[in-house]
């Protein structure tokens, strides 16, 4: 499998278009990236429905809609230079969709299957087409060792290629959330599509900003290191492709439509 830097020189509207991904050539602010992981932190040692553990354990593994209650969080959701990313890659004005931390900690954090975001967005909150965008910025440095996002280059082009509604589940939203995940690509068929879509693991230092595609196929594995892996997800969606029934609560589907106006600060 080979190795991509996110600085190696691809930032550009024309590399996530054929590649479904793309490394800003720039990293989030070492003072902001340090206030948002002591956020981070202190939000993982609360206890609110929002705050998901692994199965069977205290090990927090993934924090969601901290922007709607921390005003770090909320100010990074208005970065300028993310908004400017987010707006460049889905074409137009975007609100904030998504916001989730998702940490693996050392030695316990688990896999995330294959699988495609798109799937969730379109047949639980039917978003009408992948007009959407992820930034994902590490909060921790992510090596080869603690589970880095790993996705199948290209693989955005072919739109959904899993089983479909089928594995729809209904209320229970931490099934969308947790390690065994509905609406998969199954490991074979992962295999297949590799052929023709190498495997990139998405590796960089701390504030490193990643962009993907929503239907790109993508997965992540165990961290079998000593070394946290917590990665900040922003899903920016257009704001012409609200979901037609975003039924699961707000702060796995914002309902605010309102487009993001960049700016510095939390002011
Ligand atoms: C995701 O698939 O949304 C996240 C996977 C990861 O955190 O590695
Ligand atoms: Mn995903």
């Amino acid at each position: 499998m080979s190795v991509t830097r996110p600085h190696d020189g691809i930032g550009t509207r024309s590399a996530y278009e054929e590649q479904g991904w793309c490394a800003a050539p720039w990293g989030l602010e070492p003072e902001l990236l340090a206030s948002v992981r002591s956020r981070v932190e202190a939000i993982s040692r609360t206890v609110r429905p929002e705050v998901v553990y692994e199965e069977d354990s205290d090990t927090v593994r993934a924090l969601h809609g901290c922007h709607r209650y921390d005003e770090v969080c909320a100010a990074l959701v208005r970065h300028p230079g993310v908004v400017r990313l987010a707006e460049e890659l889905v074409g137009g004005p975007v609100y904030l969709y998504q916001f989730k931390v998702n940490i693996k900690g050392p030695r316990e954090g688990r896999e995330w299957p294959w699988h495609q975001d798109f799937a969730f967005w379109a047949y639980e909150d039917g978003m009408p087409e992948p007009h959407a965008v992820n930034i994902a910025v590490n909060l921790d440095a992510v090596h080869p060792a603690n589970g880095p996002l790993t996705v199948l280059s290209g693989s955005h082009r072919l739109g959904l290629v899993g089983d479909g509604e089928q594995g729809a589940a209904g209320d229970d939203w931490r099934a969308h959330v947790s390690a065994r995940l509905t609406h998969t690509v199954s490991e074979e068929a992962a295999r297949a599509l590799a052929v023709e879509h190498p495997p990139r693991q998405i590796l960089g230092g701390a504030g490193a900003v990643t962009a993907f595609h929503p239907s790109i196929v993508h997965a992540s594995s165990n961290n079998t290191s000593d070394d946290r892996r917590a990665v900040l997800f922003l899903t920016y969606n257009a704001v012409s492709n609200a979901p037609a029934h975003p039924d699961r609560p707000a702060f796995l589907v914002e309902r605010d439509t309102t487009p993001v106006r960049a700016a510095w600060g939390t002011g």
